[in-house]
């Protein structure tokens, strides 16, 4: 019969190591994670509720972000059975060049707040999965150094057009001079739109610090020390210290009245592809594709600007029908599965944009959390379209989805 003794803490001390180590490996944890679902809910308790708040909320009421979600789930995907393929093929086309998979990396505002890497790290992962990304106007990581993280990479940069056009010109140029592919011009924020926690937080411009603000950052001091120990945090498309980048989002910079003729513009002094973000109509999206847009995206900005504005993923059959033989056509706003993928494909998408499923990765493990997603969105439309009986992406087709209305 075995004595007892005194408990001794030193015997299950390699134990309790093993599964710190363990725990603290964000590799480790995110290996487990089996949807973006499972990565956002790891990434919710890595950053400030502030940054949280930033990333995760939708203006006003946020009506139009849950019917943006609501659309999805509505999507009922329809197997052709008898024309499954072993192993379908999730390649295709942007923009007349290959990519591995119609998933574009969205623009979004101050990335390195979801984790010091930031746009880097984001660059670098879509150059390796081989799918574009777009830095934002109003990201953290300048044009220049975002493209040396991602050497090889399709580097795309997101136009908020500024009323002082010589800002613009400067960051077509260095775009052009970093061997960026393409310009997106978003034409949806002639103002933010109002996030009311972030007005809650002080998330705002210029900052304004409420108490909640420091008691978040003193429960995330990992957050907190690599962004003191790192490079200062600003609005890294624009010169240092320059109006711009020290009022970032300032409405009054932006050019709030964007007409097709500033598409010309932008086209012919980039001499590029333009694609256009933010469209939702079908007069919008004729306008844009006359004004020269080689591309469109349907989107309400993840319901982050007009509130109650159309679900891009609704508007999609009848847009494609009116411009889609003259112009691509993605469609952001809500994605977060490989099925909403090929929900999004089957409506007559081109492609789409993934923008928070992104940053939940970051938040988690920075390059690989962010490779982690778009893993796991690739995994899950290649399954998808094994079971749909859908050998390619273009074959997914109108067949295969339908909208239910229950
Ligand atoms: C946003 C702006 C930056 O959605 O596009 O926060």
């Amino acid at each position: 019969m075995a004595g007892r003794q005194l408990p001794r803490w030193r015997d299950l001390e390699p134990f309790l190591k093993v599964r710190a180590v363990e725990r603290s490996a964000p590799a480790r944890r995110l290996s487990r994670c089996l949807s973006v679902d499972d990565v956002e809910r790891l990434a919710r308790r890595r950053v400030p509720g502030a940054v949280w708040d930033y990333v995760e909320s939708g203006s006003d009421g946020e009506v139009a972000m849950a019917r943006n979600r609501d659309a999805f789930e509505r999507v009922e995907l329809r197997p052709t059975a008898f024309s499954q393929v072993a192993d379908p093929d999730v390649a295709t086309t942007i923009l007349g060049r290959p990519a591995a998979a119609p998933i574009i990396l969205a623009p979004t505002g101050y990335t390195r707040l979801s984790h010091h890497t930031g746009e880097r790290a984001v660059a670098a992962a879509a150059a390796e999965s081989g799918l574009p990304y777009t830095l934002s106007t109003y990201a953290t990581t300048s044009i220049t150094e975002t493209a040396r993280a991602a050497p090889g990479g399709r580097n795309w940069f997101q136009v908020y057009l500024m009323k002082d056009r010589a800002v613009s010109l400067a960051h077509i140029e260095e775009a052009r001079s970093q061997g960026y592919e393409a310009l997106m011009l978003t034409i949806d924020t002639t103002v933010t739109g109002m996030k009311r926690k972030d007005k809650a937080n002080g998330f705002a411009i210029p900052p304004e610090l409420t108490p909640r603000t420091p008691a978040g950052l003193a429960r995330h001091p990992g957050w907190v020390g690599n962004i003191l120990t790192t490079e200062p945090l600003r609005f890294a498309t624009f010169p240092e210290g320059s109006h711009h980048g020290r009022w970032g989002m300032s409405n009054t910079l932006r050019e709030q009245a964007i007409r097709p003729s500033d598409i010309a513009w932008l086209k012919e002094r980039w001499g590029g592809p333009v694609v256009v973000k933010g469209v939702l109509s079908i007069g919008d999206a004729r306008q844009a594709v006359a004004g020269g847009a080689d591309a469109i995206v349907l989107s309400n900005h993840g319901g982050r600007q007009l509130d109650r504005a159309p679900v891009p993923l609704e508007l999609l059959p009848e847009v494609v029908a009116a411009v889609g033989d003259k112009a691509e056509v993605y469609v952001d706003s809500g994605v977060r599965s490989g099925g909403d993928v090929a929900a999004a494909l089957g409506l007559g998408a081109q492609g789409v944009l993934i923008g928070r499923a992104y940053l939940y990765g970051l938040m988690v493990g920075g390059q690989a959390g962010v490779t982690t997603v778009l893993d796991l969105l690739v995994a899950e439309l290649r399954r998808a379209m094994n079971l749909l009986g859908t050998p390619d992406v273009s074959s997914i087709g109108t067949e295969h989805v339908r909208l239910r209305t229950g």
